[in-house]
């Protein structure tokens, strides 16, 4: 005959063993080089003075490489080439220890697991609902949003009380009010010149968005004194 155990945890328990995970994963990492995850493109054109300025930068141009795992200036060091909605759950799940990611992909993915020590102050612009110049968002009317934050976008509609519908899309998202796929967009917002090229304007600002530092929570406690080291000449390369 078998027999089964059935075991009842808390969630605080839950969370304790969730911690305990990150822990022994990060520990399992402790003799490897420390790593930084990081998009090409706009995030890694922008992040590179400042790593270059703390004296830490790859040794070869990831464009240019295949390689997905890059050496870098400082021995112990190494960066991993990610896409920038991944950055996040690489740190947050131990596969990195450091990351750059938009605060835009960050509030979207939540912050379980992750630190956020800097600001980089880079990668600037703004997270907005956007649409017709004639949309009145205040109308009773349940809009159809097209969105590759659809989290953030359920948050700010319900926080305004409005009934949306969320229809997720991966990436040009301005076409989709020009097609009538939806009434609206969440996308972040710089220049403004792709809304107006496509005849939108922005309606609502949701979140002003810069690219964060993030940092594994269980990799910071375990490799405390290497990482606050980075973080410092970082931090210090940010306020120059
Ligand atoms: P993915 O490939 O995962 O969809 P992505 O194409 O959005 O990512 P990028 O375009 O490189 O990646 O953008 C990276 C980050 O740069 C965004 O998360 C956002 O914080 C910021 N960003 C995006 N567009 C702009 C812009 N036009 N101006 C300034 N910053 C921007
Ligand atoms: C981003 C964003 C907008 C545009 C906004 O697209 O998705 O389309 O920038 O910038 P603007 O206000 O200065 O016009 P991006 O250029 O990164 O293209 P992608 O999202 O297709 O990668």
């Amino acid at each position: 005959m078998q027999t089964f155990v059935v075991c009842l945890i808390n969630e605080s328990d839950q969370q304790a063993l969730a911690l305990d995970k990150r822990v022994n994963r990060a520990q399992a990492g402790m003799g490897r080089k420390l790593r930084i995850a990081l998009s090409k493109g706009r995030i890694f054109d922008e992040t590179m003075p400042l790593f270059e300025a703390a004296g830490v930068s790859p040794i070869e141009d990831p464009e240019k490489s295949r390689k997905l795992i890059l050496s870098s200036t400082e021995p112990d060091v190494e960066f991993l080439i990610v896409r920038a909605s991944d950055v996040p759950t690489y740190v947050q799940h131990g596969g990195a220890d450091l990351g750059v990611v938009g605060k835009d992909v960050l509030l979207e993915h939540g912050g379980d697991g992750l630190l956020e020590p800097i600001d980089l102050q880079i990668a600037r612009c703004k997270l907005m609902v956007a649409g017709f110049p004639e949309t009145d968002l205040n109308s009773r009317r349940r809009f159809r949003v097209a969105t590759k934050f659809t989290e953030c976008a359920r948050r700010h509609f319900a926080q305004h009380g409005r009934q949306v519908e969320i229809i997720k899309l991966y990436g040009s998202m301005e076409l989709a009010p020009l097609v009538g796929l939806s009434d609206l967009i969440v996308d972040v917002v710089d220049t403004g010149s792709t809304l107006k090229a496509n005849g939108l304007v922005p309606l609502e600002h949701i979140s002003d968005i810069t690219s964060r530092l993030i940092v594994n929570r269980a990799s910071m406690k375990i490799q405390h004194s290497r990482i606050s080291e980075i973080l410092d000449r970082i931090s210090m390369a940010v306020r120059c």
